[in-house]
């Protein structure tokens, strides 16, 4: 197992957008350490972890980044230039989180150089373990995302779900 920073073969940036809440921050830390936090401790800025994957055979570097639903949305824009995936997060329980992933991707839609580029979409919908509290169906997510052609999950940073499972569909396609 190759472990040490630089004996990789790929390296893969996948940036987390999403509304203050969602849960970025722990599908980042879930992903990368296995880790979740019930304390609510907003991202300040940028910040990225790294995690090493396996992919048939090669060894890829996962580089995370996640940015602060409440920071300034032209550094989210700036950011996902640098970036091969982006996981757009929102929170099941919370259809303004939805509305507010459907505005981003109209607004990169509307950046000419975003939808020149190639970047893998993948709308998360997280915190499903909140299930009885919901307020976006599976169903209502699925057919959006089909319509503009981008990748569904929902998952639970908080139970695991699927949160490997994402990123590893991510990466597989970007791959
Ligand atoms: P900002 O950094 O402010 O943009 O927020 P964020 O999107 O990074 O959200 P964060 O990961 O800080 O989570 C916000 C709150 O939701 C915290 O209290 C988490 O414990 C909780 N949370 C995150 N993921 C889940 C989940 O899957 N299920 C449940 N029940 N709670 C979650």
């Amino acid at each position: 197992h190759k472990t040490s920073d630089d004996s990789y073969d790929y390296l893969f940036k996948v940036v987390l957008i999403g509304d203050v809440g969602v849960g970025k921050s722990n599908l980042l830390s879930r992903f990368t350490r296995n880790e979740f936090s019930l304390e609510t401790k907003p991202s300040v800025g940028v910040e990225f972890e790294t995690r090493f994957i396996e992919l048939e055979g090669k060894t890829i570097k996962v580089q995370v980044w996640d940015s602060a639903g409440s920071y300034r949305r032209t550094m989210q824009r700036r950011l996902h230039r640098l970036s091969l995936g982006v996981l757009l997060v929102y929170d099941v329980t919370k259809s303004g989180s939805f509305e507010a992933a459907k505005q981003w991707l109209k607004e990169f839609r509307e950046n000419e150089e975003a939808a020149k580029s190639d970047m893998v979409i993948m709308l998360v919908g997280n915190k499903l373990d909140l299930m009885h509290l919901r307020e976006v169906t599976a169903e209502e997510a699925q057919a959006f995302c089909e319509r503009e052609g981008i990748f569904f999950i929902e998952t639970s940073a908080l139970d695991s779900t699927n949160v490997g499972e994402a990123f590893q569909q991510m990466l597989t396609r970007i791959y």
